[in-house]
């Protein structure tokens, strides 16, 4: 069976303290959890050293990730992070390619490459997202959109790279909007990715996890979880409150 995996993108949101405040709401709502659901968060690079120790001091579960790396292994790049420093930091995925970073920082696929490479070979998993514009797939080039982004990074993988990444399917017209995909979009554009998978990687597509993200929400994950190939979710805003993360995580059937 396939892995189930929720996993918290904080954004640019909370003060340390106020992270800490969220990781502490959460880990004891997690007493609850299905021990089957992964559950990731994602605070910003700031809060990751004092984060990664209370979890640790809680002896909880609870897997963390960046939300970013930098596309170079060392040296004189100021103000990025690399993927030793976030490995140091207990991280445990990275998020890649979220349409904020494609959107506002210029993110291409070739970036995407360096960094996804950098991930694995630290010993890290990517999480990475892909989806198109609302004017896509009003157009309706969301399918050719979310290929090319599949194929410009993850066909470049080896096979063996591939097995440790974890796919996102994030409509950029769903993120932060309100806007939900129906599950049934959800649905038809994940089995998509999972054809597309298969097309390159026959034996690693069924158990590729492929998380939706867009206004995902205590009140329409179970509906879209229960979906065949939706594997659970990227949360954004829901993330930054305990018991709306908590009740994601516990949508699952
Ligand atoms: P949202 O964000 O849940 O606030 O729409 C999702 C994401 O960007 O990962």
């Amino acid at each position: 069976m396939r892995r189930k995996i929720v996993a918290g993108n904080w954004k640019m949101n909370t003060s340390v303290a106020e992270g800490e405040l969220l990781v502490d709401q959460i880990t004891f709502l997690s007493k609850d959890f299905d021990p089957n659901v992964e559950v990731i968060i994602a605070p910003p690079f700031t809060h990751l050293s004092r984060i990664a120790d209370v979890l640790k001091s809680k002896k909880s579960k609870i897997a963390l990730a960046a939300q970013n790396c930098a596309y170079m292994e060392s040296g004189a790049y100021t103000g990025e992070v690399s993927v030793d420093m976030l490995k140091e930091l207990s991280c445990k995925y990275v998020i890649l390619g979220h349409s904020e970073r494609r959107e506002y920082f210029g993110e291409s696929s070739e970036t995407l490459l360096k960094k996804i490479n950098l991930v694995l070979n630290a010993g890290m998993k990517p999480i990475f997202c892909v989806g198109e514009k609302l004017e896509e797939r009003e157009s309706k080039q969301h399918f050719e959109v979310v290929a090319a982004q599949i194929k410009e990074v993850l066909y470049k993988l080896r096979g063996v790279e591939f097995a440790n990444v974890v796919v996102a399917y994030e409509p950029v017209w769903a993120i932060g909007t309100g806007k939900t995909a129906t599950s049934d979009q959800a649905e038809e554009m994940h089995a998509f990715i999972r054809r597309a998978i298969a097309n390159k990687f026959p034996l690693y597509a069924e158990d590729t996890v492929i998380l939706y993200g867009g206004s995902c929400k205590p009140s329409n994950a179970k509906e879209l979880f229960s979906k065949d190939d939706v594997d659970g979710g990227l949360i954004g805003g829901a993330a930054l409150v305990a018991q709306d993360f908590a009740a994601i995580i516990k949508s699952f059937d």
